[in-house]
């Protein structure tokens, strides 16, 4: 399914605009350089669940996104309903990975989480506020802890500017220094991979991977606790992608970050991901613990997902057994009725045609699968 062109990612501003009146965390992005430590360097630092009192950090409730259709011969097509009731939840220092096949609504909800998107309807509450209802104000002093990350690295960076302009835009905003700005944007580029040398470059003179250390260095800025990565290493050569997820991997232990990584590559989600969220044509079909989701998937959808991915034990991987679902998904903007995976579904009956499956429980864990026949074994 083609997708249509994003918003300009360029014009990105990852302090919420002009006026924003964010505080960097950390000694040195009020002053002075400080010591590399993850405090200085991130200004997250490590964060407990408390911090937000007992709520989750994020908690999303009946998020919807309807776009308008296209005209077409000068009439209009129907609307497309990119995210049709979304229910998450991500507590502090936890990552949460959204899977599910190009054009299932990843990126619309990725995108209304950080509000560059707004919702047609639903709520998401960040650290207990409903950042749907945020005035302006408000909303740019909440967006210094929510951060995103995209797919696509150097679109995502302004080819005109230098790195550290580019890192150091958020904090020029807040009324810090230029010069203690760019000691700070130094300290990120280090913190990330890179270093002060790179400063004066332009994103052009960097490879995808050094792109995205840049564009990760930049959503760092302000001190994020939850950053909305959207398929990070997707666009990356497949030598550099692990080392972009080790990096990752290493902030969220140092910086005690969360994070929604959304992929639809189901090895890089098991890696770096608590729990993981599947989506099937702009809804959460099943949504669990990585372990109990990998070993005993109870969607059909989700059971072929993971059928598709190659296991590292050679055994198994020769026993392993691929369900091919046939046909493409169906547009958001003729959804079937009852199950939306119906026409697909290897195990549908009468009443998935007709039935809207809601998220229940299926198991003894955590874990909720919407589909009238789960898998329980
Ligand atoms: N700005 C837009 N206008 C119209 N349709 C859109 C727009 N953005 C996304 N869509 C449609 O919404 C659906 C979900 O897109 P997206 O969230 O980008 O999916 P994913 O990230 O899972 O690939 C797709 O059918 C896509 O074509
Ligand atoms: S509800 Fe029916 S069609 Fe949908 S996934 Fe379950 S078995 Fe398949
Ligand atoms: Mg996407």
């Amino acid at each position: 399914m083609n997708n249509p062109p994003s918003t300009s990612r360029s014009s990105y501003d990852p302090s919420g605009g002009a006026g924003a009146v964010a505080t960097p965390g950390g000694p040195a992005a009020g002053g002075g350089p400080g010591p590399r430590t993850a405090k200085a360097a991130g200004g997250a630092g490590p964060r407990t669940a408390g911090d937000a009192g007992a709520g989750p950090l994020l908690s999303v409730r009946g998020l919807v996104k309807t776009f308008p259709g296209r005209r077409v011969l000068g009439r209009a097509a129907a609307p497309v309903r990119a995210v049709d009731g979304v229910d998450l939840e991500l507590a502090a220092g936890e990552t949460l990975g959204l899977v599910g096949e190009s054009g299932c609504g990843k990126s619309t909800t990725g995108r209304m989480l950080v509000r560059l998107l707004e919702p047609t309807a639903g709520t998401v509450e960040f650290e207990g506020r409903d950042i749907t209802r945020l005035s302006p104000r408000e909303l740019r002093s909440t967006r210094r802890r929510l951060q995103i990350v995209f797919q696509d690295p150097h679109a995502s960076l302004n080819p005109r500017q230098t790195v550290a302009r580019i890192i150091s835009e958020p904090l020029l905003v807040q009324g810090v220094s230029v010069r203690s700005a760019r000691d700070r944007a130094a300290e990120l580029l280090e913190l990330v991979g890179l270093g002060a040398e790179h400063l004066d470059r332009h994103p052009y003179q960097f490879s995808g991977g050094q792109a995205q250390r840049i564009g990760i260095a930049r959503a760092l800025a302000t001190g994020p606790r939850l950053i909305v990565a959207d398929e990070p290493v997707s666009a990356l050569d497949v030598s550099v992608q692990a080392q972009v997820v080790n990096l990752m991997e290493r902030l969220r232990a140092e910086l005690g970050l969360s994070f929604l990584f959304i992929a639809h590559d189901l090895s890089v989600v098991k890696r770096v991901c608590d729990r993981v969220a599947v989506m099937y044509l702009g809804r959460v079909v099943e949504i669990g613990d990585k372990r109990e989701l990998y070993g005993r998937p109870a969607h059909p959808y989700t059971r072929a997902l993971l059928s598709a991915v190659p296991l590292p034990d050679p055994a198994a991987e020769r026993r392993r057994e691929r369900i091919i679902l046939l046909g493409d998904p169906p547009s958001p903007a003729a959804p079937p009725g009852g199950c939306g995976f119906h026409p697909r579904c290897p195990k549908a009956q009468a009443v998935c045609r007709t039935e809207r499956p809601l998220l229940r429980t299926v198991g003894p864990g955590t874990r909720t699968a919407a589909c009238h026949f789960p898998e329980t074994d």
